[in-house]
């Protein structure tokens, strides 16, 4: 390699990977037979980037839009609006053979594994089968790759031959790791990957997870309703209400420091660290209101209890600097 492609590489080793800009997603769904057509803005407006090896949380309540921004990142569905591009490519607009391929550099894992994997299928044909469709690797090769892909997920290879239902949550959701594994993606999108498992478990598989994406420079995308969970994985957090980020930063500063009424009610229903440090405690109350009708101004006035007049009437921007994005009237 000459010196100046060594200093290309150096340069974009940490260029971005995944690049969202405005993105929005609405829905349009029926009311029943005599309601009008209503539109659920499921996403409102998300601009995120994430550099490889590092990993996004994107925390917020049941119905805040995280999964739609999950599926719209694994370009399983296109947005409405807003442009995504992955490696610096712009996917928007993309289709057919090209699509193919960058789909096979983005794949997401689901909550429960077992819906997401085939009962009827051995654990080897599972992980062979994306590379049946995306590659003209021989059997022996394929065979070989599954069972490198299990080992490296913590199972054996006797493993290969049995089928989910023989395998605990645990084992489970590694399988579906590995499988998301298969044809060498840059970005996992993990929506709720330790939600369902039993706690004693949840660590081993986060623990899993950080191995992988350092072994392979891995970016996460990594969803969850639970802000203590991505303590440890995050780098950066994306708090999300109802569509819209309320407040973005790295992982230190959200923890420490969170400055939007939201997430010290987030943080408030997790675990505390340092029992004997004393904090305000910001109870939520109510629940998330409909996305058909949004409240005026800012969308968590009906049950922030900082509320003033001008968070009624005028929607607060995300602003800040040096990564520390807030939308909130009082948080400066
Ligand atoms: N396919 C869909 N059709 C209609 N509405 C949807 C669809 N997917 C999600 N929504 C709505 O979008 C909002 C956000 O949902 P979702 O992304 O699943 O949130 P979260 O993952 O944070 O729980 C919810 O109000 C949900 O009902
Ligand atoms: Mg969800």
């Amino acid at each position: 390699m000459t010196t100046a492609t060594a200093l290309a590489t150096a340069a974009t080793d940490d260029a971005p990977v995944l690049e969202g800009h405005d993105l929005i997603k609405t829905y349009e769904v029926s009311r029943g037979i005599f309601g009008k057509p209503g539109i659920v803005r499921a996403v409102s407006g998300i601009s995120l980037s994430l550099a490889p090896r590092k990993t996004l949380a994107v925390v917020g309540e049941s119905g805040s839009g995280k999964s739609t921004l999950g599926r719209m990142l694994a370009l399983i569905e296109p947005p409405t609006d807003g442009r995504l591009a992955i490696a610096g490519e712009d996917v928007t607009g993309v289709y057919g053979h090209r699509l193919k391929t960058l789909r096979r550099s983005v794949q997401m894992v689901f909550q429960n594994p077992y819906g997401s994997l085939n009962p009827r299928r051995t654990i080897r044909a599972t992980l062979e089968e994306p590379l049946v469709v995306n590659t003209d690797l021989a059997a022996d090769e394929r065979h070989a790759r599954a069972l490198d892909m299990l080992a490296r997920v913590g199972l054996r290879p006797e493993h290969a031959e049995r089928y989910p239902h023989m395998f605990s949550g645990g084992q489970r959701q590694r399988i579906a790791i590995a499988r998301a594994l298969m044809l060498n993606p840059r970005i996992i999108v993990l929506d709720e990957p330790v939600s369902a498992l039993d706690v004693s478990v949840r660590a081993q598989v986060l623990n899993l997870l950080a191995d992988l994406q350092q072994e392979f420079g891995l970016a996460f995308v990594f969803v969850s309703h639970d802000l203590s969970v991505v303590r440890h994985i995050a780098d950066d957090v994306m708090v999300m209400y109802l569509g819209g980020v309320v407040e973005q930063a790295p992982k230190e500063a959200i923890f420490a420091d969170p400055r939007h009424p939201y997430t010290r009610a987030l943080l408030s229903a997790t675990p505390v660290a340092d029992p004997g440090r004393p904090r305000d405690r910001i109870v939520l109350t109510g629940e998330l209101p409909s996305p058909f009708a949004p409240p005026p101004g800012c969308s968590f006035n009906p049950r922030c209890p900082m509320a003033i007049d001008r968070c009624r009437a005028e929607k607060p921007l995300l602003h800040g600097e040096d990564g520390r994005l807030t939308a909130c009237h009082l948080a400066d």
